[in-house]
């Protein structure tokens, strides 16, 4: 596919084999995209094969853990050959793991973001974040720290985003899916009694985005979507 130099030149590319050429070139630079899919589906997987790549790419990036301890994610991201704790000491990547206060946690991504130069943001997850909330809070308040979070996020940490959901939670809170630019959809099917794992641009606004479901692995080197060699469509 051709595309413009000036387009590609705004575009954040995702580290993600096959998935920048359904995209005209990746994210679109200081953007938030929603990434929601059910547990296994290889979410966090994605958020660090972002962030990896970008730190390989002189685009330093924060990961806002809440679901998973840095212990763990240092262990888990070893298996498929990533370094973390390395980037990490080399300022390429900053991992903030959970904390149960919000106001602490907004304050720590922009003194992270401003001490290594970050570029890009992933949060893993934003259930897992409104839930670690002292109180409980109402929708509508919901509402304005998800919108206060992507400001936050995109304008003054100027950062492109990843925020992780779950399909569950993302449709009983159906603003979630108006805030960010885009939405992509991890689901899984069962054809010949194998479960196959399909990826969804449901959308990305301003981007002429494939609306296909494509298919997708994890293997050992990470994150990876199977583009047909013929056209992929754009119907
Ligand atoms: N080395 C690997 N090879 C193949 N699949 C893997 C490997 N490591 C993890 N997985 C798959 O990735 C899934 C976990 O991915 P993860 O990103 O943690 O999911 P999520 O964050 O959506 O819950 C596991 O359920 C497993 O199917
Ligand atoms: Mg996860």
């Amino acid at each position: 596919m051709m595309i413009g130099k000036k387009v590609q030149d705004t575009r954040v590319r995702t580290g993600i084999p096959g998935m920048d050429d359904l995209l005209e070139g990746g994210f679109i630079r200081n953007s938030t995209v929603l990434l929601r899919g059910k547990a296994g589906s290889g979410k966090t997987i994605f958020g660090l094969q972002y962030l990896l790549y970008g730190a390989l790419h002189d685009e330093p990036g924060i990961l806002l853990s809440i679901e998973e301890t840095k212990k763990d994610l240092y262990r888990e991201s070893l298996r498929f050959g990533w370094n973390l704790e390395f980037l990490e000491r080399q300022g390429k990547l900053a991992i903030l793991e959970k904390h149960t206060q919000y106001s602490i946690t907004i304050h720590e991504i922009e003194k992270a973001a401003l001490r290594i130069g970050a570029k890009r943001v992933v949060v893993d997850s934003i259930p897992a974040l409104f839930s670690s909330y002292p109180n409980e809070l109402q929708p509508s308040e919901h509402r304005s720290a998800f919108h206060l979070l992507c400001q936050v996020l995109t304008d003054s940490c100027d950062c492109t985003v990843i925020l992780i959901s779950e399909t569950d939670w993302s449709e009983r809170l159906f603003y979630e899916e108006y805030v960010p630019k885009g939405v992509i959809e991890l689901s899984t099917k069962m054809m010949e009694g194998i479960a196959r794992k399909f990826l969804l641009i449901k959308k990305m606004r301003e981007v002429r985005h494939s609306k296909r479901e494509h298919l997708y692995e994890i293997t050992d080197n990470g994150f990876t979507l199977f583009i047909p060699r013929t056209k992929y469509g754009r119907e």
